[in-house]
């Protein structure tokens, strides 16, 4: 009768449980290490990008499982646009192939399609596919895959900063100060909480332009892991571990 008291919680094996009341609303990950991933086994880093995609498809799977809100995904930053055209040109296509491919799963389970970055700088093919995607998956349930395409932490302020000025000069209030509430509503994620927990595998241990204003208080986790090998395994251990952290947000405990 009191179960409802009772914390719910999962055992993924002898070492490592989840607390299902504790799972983070907002994971955001960086995916990286696909080129590394390839260079280690004497293969083009394309054949990397496309051991890539399958990790996103297991990953994406169990975030929903697990009852995550929210998957910010970063797939193409705008600094990325500086690498070799060809491999510019598989990442774009491999994007198609993957929204065409996984849609029909992806709607079934429920997943939202979204994605956050400046889009109108990919092919338009990429666009109205992105589009589609998102129009047929809008009113879904599960969780919202963002998928971070010409996607830059800095890009997205001073995007954020235009639609805002532009807004307020419409209504003739520009003059009036603005608050962190309102600036928020001008950015890619508006109307989403930010990242509990921000995941980089490859080994780096750097931001990369991600999500520069929504990070302020996510917890980190970095894995020497390369995204093609990054498991369901790797993703509990990655809550697990956040579970284990004491969020303060400048509090005393
Ligand atoms: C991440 O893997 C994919 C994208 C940035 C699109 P990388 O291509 O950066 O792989 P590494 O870092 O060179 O190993
Ligand atoms: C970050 O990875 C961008 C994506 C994963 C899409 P990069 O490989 O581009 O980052 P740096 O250049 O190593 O910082
Ligand atoms: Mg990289």
């Amino acid at each position: 009768m009191f179960n409802i008291f009772k914390k719910r919680s999962i055992k993924i094996n002898e070492q490592l449980k989840l607390d299902m009341d504790n799972i983070p609303k907002h994971i955001a990950i960086i995916m990286d290490g696909n080129g590394r991933w390839a260079k280690e086994k004497n293969l083009p880093r394309s054949m990397g990008h496309k051991a890539g995609v399958e990790t996103i498809r297991c990953i994406v799977k169990e975030c929903n499982k697990l009852g995550v809100k929210y998957l910010t995904l970063y797939a193409f930053s705008t600094e990325n646009w500086k690498r070799p055209k060809e491999e510019i040109n598989t990442l774009m296509g491999l994007l198609i192939q993957y929204l065409r491919n996984e849609f029909n799963e992806l709607h079934e389970n429920g997943v939202v399609i979204n994605h956050i970055g400046d889009i109108t700088k990919l092919p338009l093919s990429c666009q109205k596919e992105l589009i589609s995607a998102y129009e047929k998956t809008k009113n879904n349930t599960g969780v919202t895959m963002n998928l971070a395409l010409n996607y830059g932490g800095r890009d997205e302020i001073v995007y954020a900063v235009n639609s805002l000025i532009k807004d307020f000069s419409e209504k003739g209030i520009l003059k009036q100060p603005i608050d962190e509430k309102t600036f928020n509503k001008y950015l890619y994620t508006k109307d989403m909480p930010d990242p509990d927990l921000i995941i980089r595998p490859s080994g780096e241990q750097r931001i990369s332009n991600f999500l520069l204003w929504q990070c302020a208080y996510s917890e980190f986790w970095y894995s020497n892991i390369y995204w093609p090998d990054f498991g369901v395994k790797d993703l509990h251990k990655a809550i697990a571990d956040y579970q284990m952290r004491d969020r303060r947000f400048g509090r005393v405990k």
